[in-house]
């Protein structure tokens, strides 16, 4: 298949290009590279030994897009692109509703010129809101506590209305738990701007002293430890999830919204000690007071995945911590190199 991946050179976009093209797909990547940095493309061609075609547009630009789609002879899409941050999202919420749902909306008239139906978008746990039992499955009301998940909302129900508008699309919403880890070649990984608002990657930074002490939010949460619990999955198992996506999409039409997960919820401390036994570093740590808006706990039930993707994750948390741990590195070393240029 050709396969375009909007947002192609993030976090979680670019490991899915390994992966996709490894099985032999052509894979295009479309990216505005507002949170991301072409020199991914370079060590993507390192870890493939191919050069993905690239183009640096905005989702926004239907006609950019129109012509990316003919141009390449696309026959899918995943859509990846978008702003991710919860906090920034309540500061800025036009922002996220012109990239994430505007943009969306840009994709599907490109992809109707085209004669494109078959999509993939990234979703998000968040779309559950508060929790109301656990584990969550698909079935579980969903909620938008910020204009992050809103968005995420939103874009689920207009693909639902566009897939009953007509019956030969063929669209998979994938709702993502928390994705943790790299490319084992430590090669690719999350390289957050500025403070990570996300657990793994700020340990990652405090491993290597960029950060003082990791605080951890919260230690009387009704929880074995008192910390809060989620379902983290390795970033490799999550690109797999998407493969697994297309190749259903091949078989069934329709929308359909299934979680990526693993089923196994780890709290922060279990996290922090992980991290410190495949790493050998002690991380320094402080209780913080809870973080406003979080959960206690939050894992996903997978067993739709299993089902309908014939998916499940398989790589472990010393896996996570060990690859996160080796890009923390690796990315340290690239970074001192080009200063020092
Ligand atoms: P990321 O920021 O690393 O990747 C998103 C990419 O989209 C970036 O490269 C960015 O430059 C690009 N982009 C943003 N707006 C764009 C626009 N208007 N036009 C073109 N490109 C644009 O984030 P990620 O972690 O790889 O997340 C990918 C998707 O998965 C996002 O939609 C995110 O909301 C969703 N998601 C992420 C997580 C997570 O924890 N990482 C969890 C659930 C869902
Ligand atoms: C995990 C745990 C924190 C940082 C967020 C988004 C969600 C999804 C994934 C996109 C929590 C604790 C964290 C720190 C800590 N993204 N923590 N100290 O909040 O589950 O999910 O990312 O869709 O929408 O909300 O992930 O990694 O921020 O936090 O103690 O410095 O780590 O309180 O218990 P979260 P996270």
């Amino acid at each position: 298949m050709n396969i375009l991946l909007t947002g192609g050179t993030g976090y979680i976009g670019s490991h899915t290009a390994v992966v996709l093209s490894q099985l032999g797909h052509k894979v295009v990547l479309f990216d505005n590279l507002s949170n991301s940095e072409e020199t991914v493309l370079e060590r993507l061609a390192q870890i493939t030994k191919q050069q993905f075609p690239f183009f640096n547009g905005d989702v926004r630009d239907t006609d950019l897009l129109k012509n990316t789609l003919a141009d390449n002879s696309i026959d899918a899409v995943i859509h990846f692109a978008g702003l991710k941050a919860v906090g920034e999202s309540v500061a800025k919420p036009v922002d996220y509703y012109a990239n994430n749902v505007q943009g969306t909306v840009s994709l599907l008239q490109a992809m109707q010129a085209q004669h494109i139906k078959t999509l993939v978008f990234s979703s998000s746990a968040t779309v559950y809101g508060q929790p109301q039992y656990l584990p969550l499955d698909e079935s579980h009301p969903t909620c938008a506590t910020n204009p992050y998940g809103r968005s995420k909302l939103h874009i689920e129900e207009i693909l639902n209305d566009v897939a009953i508008s007509d019956p030969q699309w063929r669209i998979t919403c994938l709702r993502y738990f928390n994705p943790v880890g790299a490319h084992e070649s430590g090669l690719i990984g999350e390289n957050p701007s500025g403070i990570p608002n996300n657990l793994m990657p700020y340990i990652a930074q405090v491993a290597t002293r960029q950060r003082t002490e990791l605080s951890i939010f919260g230690n009387d949460y009704p929880t074995p430890d008192g910390t809060g619990v989620r379902d983290y999955i390795h970033v490799m198992d999550l690109a797999e999830g998407h493969a697994a996506a297309l190749n259903f999409l091949t078989q069934n039409l329709g929308w359909h919204a299934i979680n990526i997960g693993t089923g196994k919820g780890y709290s922060v401390l279990e996290i922090a000690r992980a991290f410190e036994s495949v790493s050998g570093i002690k991380l320094p740590t402080i209780i913080a007071p809870r973080r406003a808006g979080d959960v206690a706990e939050c894992y996903a039930n997978p067993v739709k995945a299993k089902e309908l993707l014939k998916w499940a994750a398989r790589r472990s948390l010393n896996d996570m911590c060990a690859s996160t741990w080796r890009f923390q590195q690796s990315a340290e070393k690239r970074e001192n190199s080009w200063t020092h240029e």
